[in-house]
């Protein structure tokens, strides 16, 4: 059953709690939240006080989505604020594996992401260690993107990779997902459907929901 993401980042902010309990009862299955440091990506948006104060709010995993440079520094308050998946760039990370472990430690599941022009042989060595790799369809930094589909190949490759090695990680895309999209990926091999604005720019979020999991 394919799992769907709803990402806060296309959300009204100034009623935070509200929109994570509508999409919650509108079938979500992860809160996927977008955290943006402004110079891993050009924009600012949330942090870890941000996190912790959602956290009361859903029982649904906070998948937590970190486009920021060192993220090292910041994982322990990220775990601690309430994440229960941690997601790093590979493009960020010098020692993929001692941050993955870090993000372990803490009891968290972690996860590695791709930008759309990052090969997924690229992280090869460390599929065995990793609870979820992310996929990028868009350059990260804002929602309301168009779908990059020459990221598909990619999205088969990786759920290959998983066949062949018996690796048991998840398979998420984010950026661009719409009803017209999510087949495609879903098509590819993804388990888990991050949707922004598809979602969050519709005033029924259970009608938004239940049409990308139609689609699929
Ligand atoms: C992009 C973020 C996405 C974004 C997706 O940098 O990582 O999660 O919110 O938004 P949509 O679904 O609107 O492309
Ligand atoms: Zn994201």
């Amino acid at each position: 059953m394919t799992k769907i993401a709803p990402s806060i980042l296309a959300s009204d902010f100034s009623k935070l709690g509200e929109e994570i309990k509508d999409v919650e009862a509108a079938g979500a299955d992860y809160i996927h939240v977008d955290v943006m440091d402004g110079h891993f990506v050009p924009n600012i948006t949330i942090g870890p006080l941000i996190v912790e104060s959602i956290r009361p709010k859903t029982e649904l995993p906070l998948d937590v989505h970190l486009m920021i440079e060192h993220p090292d520094q910041y994982i322990e308050q990220f775990a601690k604020a309430g994440s229960d998946i941690i997601t790093v760039h590979q493009e960020a990370c010098p020692h993929l594996h001692r941050t993955i472990q870090l993000i372990k430690s803490f009891g968290v599941k972690a996860g590695v992401v791709l930008n759309p022009a990052t090969p997924i042989e690229s992280i090869a060595p460390i599929l065995g260690d990793v609870d979820l790799v992310l996929l990028m369809t868009v350059n990260p930094g804002f929602g309301g993107q168009s779908f990059i589909d020459s990221v598909l190949p990619k999205i088969e490759k990786a759920a290959q990779l998983r066949r062949e090695n018996k690796y048991n990680f998840e398979i998420e895309v984010d950026g661009g997902v719409n009803k017209e999209t999510a087949r495609l990926c879903t098509q590819a091999g993804a388990d888990v459907l991050v949707a922004g604005s598809a979602i969050f720019n519709e005033t029924n979020r259970k009608t938004a929901i239940d049409q990308i999991k139609d689609s699929i």
